[in-house]
Order: structure tokens, then sequence, then C-alpha cells
């Protein structure tokens, strides 16, 4: 974790520590003057919480293959990318930031396999273009990972939005040109509402 991240945290743990005393001397010492005194360090924390707001991504319908575990599979990796930009924005504990990339990483494997099982199955002719595009994925993760382990926290600035254009764009067309594939193929694996 960075020396800023680390002093914006004990920024924070100060006001909340000021804010809890300047409420307990309102009580102690009712006055109209004392009484305002919490509103000090809550002024000092409202920018603070501002600059907390972190970005999600949010699942949209648009994005399903109509194969549900392809299609849970893509959910999943969304909300891990979610829990990274959290463990990442809020930098309090390097583990969990550590343990949530690592988690990303490691999903990230996995689904890729079970997608590349799935065209290779059905003998999708694009599978190698396919593969190739995951392929790259991979690398520039396994990049991120090795840049990280080297730099720390500072290092992964842009992983999230780099990650979050990729997976989506993915989706909407490599794989939504699989799943077309398949469908045309009359392949029994789509989920039938
Ligand atoms: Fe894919």
């Amino acid at each position: 974790m960075s020396v800023s991240n680390k002093t914006k945290s004990a920024l924070f743990y100060v006001v909340i520590l000021l804010m809890s005393c300047a409420i307990v001397l309102a009580f102690v010492f009712p006055s109209p003057l004392v009484a305002v005194l919490p509103v000090a360090p809550a002024l000092m924390l409202m920018p603070m919480l501002r600059q907390k707001h972190i970005r999600q991504i949010k699942w949209s319908n648009d994005y399903n293959l109509g194969i549900d575990y392809i299609d849970e599979d893509h959910k999943k990796l969304v909300h891990l990318l979610n829990q990274f930009s959290i463990a990442y924005d809020y930098a309090q504990c390097e583990e969990f930031e550590r343990d949530a990339l690592h988690e990303l990483v490691r999903y990230t494997k996995y689904h890729f396999r079970r997608e590349e099982a799935l065209m290779e199955e059905y003998g999708y002719p694009n599978l190698e273009a396919h593969k190739e595009e995951h392929k790259a994925m991979i690398d520039a993760v396994d990049g991120y990972v090795k840049i990280y382990q080297e730099q720390g926290h500072e290092s992964l600035k842009q992983v999230t939005n780099l990650l979050e254009f990729w997976l989506i764009n993915h989706i909407k067309e490599a794989d939504k040109e699989y799943s077309n594939y398949l469908e045309r193929l009359g392949a029994d694996v789509f989920d039938i509402d």
C-alpha cells in the first residue's frame, strides 16, 4: 500500500475519532456552541467520503448469451472485477487487494478454459482466433500481477478500466459470435425459459 493511501486511511480514522469526541462533549456540556462541534469533523469528512465513490459495473441482460453456465461465469467475473475495484479504491488492506486480484486472474483462466472446451466440442471455426484473444488477455493480467508484485498498489491504477473495457467488449462481440454459431447449429446448450 502506498504512503498516500495509508495517510488517507489514517486521516479518515482521526476524523471519526474527532467526531466521536465532539459528540461526547456535546452530551457532557450541553450548550449551543458545543452542540455544533461534531459538525466541524463531519465537514472535513465529506470531501473524503465523496472521493470514496467507487465505480461498479452493472450487469446488463444484453450481455447474456443464453448459455446458463457461461452467463453465470461472466456475471461472476463482473462481480470479481467489482470486488477488486472496492479493494483497490479503499486500499485499507494490502491482503484484501492482493487476494481480489489473484481471484480475478484465477477465475478468468478457469472461465476461458470452459469456453474453449465448449467451442472445441462443437467445432467452432474461429476457435483459434478466439483462443488468441484469451491468450492476449491472460498475458496482460499476468503482466499486471508481475508489476504489482514489484511495484505494489499504485501500479494497478488503470487495471479496472482496462479489464472492464476488455471483458464487456469481448462478451458483446467475440463471445456473441460463438453463441450465434452454436444457435445456428442447434446445439443443446441454451437455457430454455
Ligand atoms: Fe471468450
